[in-house]
């Protein structure tokens, strides 16, 4: 089996990786258990690409309940090293609004009672992972260029807010995340982030906007379909850019 060039991890909205050819579907137990899903490997621009469902194909598994750890080791463990994670997202500044996408250079956690790290078994070494800077700089810089390349319109930086889900925010909630200085926010960001730099792995988030955040841009009630509305609309450069930096 040849190296993976690029895992790809989608969120709401994502469920499969288009262009992607000659598939197949690996069903993998890791030592954290199983992940949300099969990882479907295939060929995009020539290089192998991993696919997998944050949660599951069919979005059956809510944020707090995704095996994130097992999710990451599935994709080391078929050779990837290089992760990028589609995180659908509110947007809270003017600058994210629907439709946007956005590359955040950090994060804030505001999850609770998740399992996030994985040095919680007895015996294991603990770690504390330098986690400045959450996202692999050199990745966000291939993302950036990937987008540049395919003309894709991409905000750089950002603060990205995770919160517990699986409901919406509230007003003064968002209030808040904007006082403590996030763009967006979304609910399965960490512990994704914190495990993929425990694990070693290459990880930045390419942050895909659906909806103003609570109490943003618009007084209306936030429905489901307008999210995946949005994230249909905004999706449609994400095959070109990742064949771009599967290749980069
Ligand atoms: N808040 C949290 N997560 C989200 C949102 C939101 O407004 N939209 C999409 N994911």
């Amino acid at each position: 089996m040849g190296d993976i060039a690029l895992a790809v991890i989608g969120g709401t909205g994502v469920y499969k990786l288009a262009d992607l050819q000659d598939v197949q579907a690996h069903d993998i137990d890791t030592r954290f258990g199983s992940p949300s899903g099969p990882v479907r490997v295939g060929l995009l621009g020539g290089q192998r690409v991993a696919f997998l469902a944050r949660h599951g194909e069919g979005h059956s598994v809510p944020p707090h309940k995704i095996n994130y750890r097992a999710n990451l080791q599935a994709l080391k463990d078929l050779g990837a090293t290089r992760v990028l994670a589609l995180n659908t997202v509110g947007g809270i500044t003017d600058a994210c609004g629907p439709r946007v996408l956005a590359c955040p250079d950090q994060l804030i956690d505001y999850t609770w009672a998740r399992i996030s790290t994985i040095c919680e078994e007895p015996g294991t070494e603990v770690l504390h992972v330098d986690f400045g800077d959450p996202y692999t700089h050199l990745l966000r810089q291939q993302i950036l260029a990937a987008a540049r390349a395919t003309g894709v319109a991409l905000v750089d930086g950002g603060c990205y807010g995770a919160t517990q889900g699986p409901r919406l925010e509230t007003r003064a909630e968002i209030r808040r995340l904007r006082r403590d200085g996030c763009d967006l926010v979304g609910m399965t960001g960490m512990p994704e982030a914190g495990l993929a730099r425990e694990m070693s792995l290459e990880y930045a988030c390419l942050a895909i906007v659906a909806n103003w955040a609570a109490g943003c841009g618009t007084d209306e009630e936030i429905t489901m379909d307008e999210v995946l509305a949005n994230v249909a609309a905004a999706s449609a450069g994400i095959p070109a850019l990742v064949e771009a930096l599967a290749r980069g």
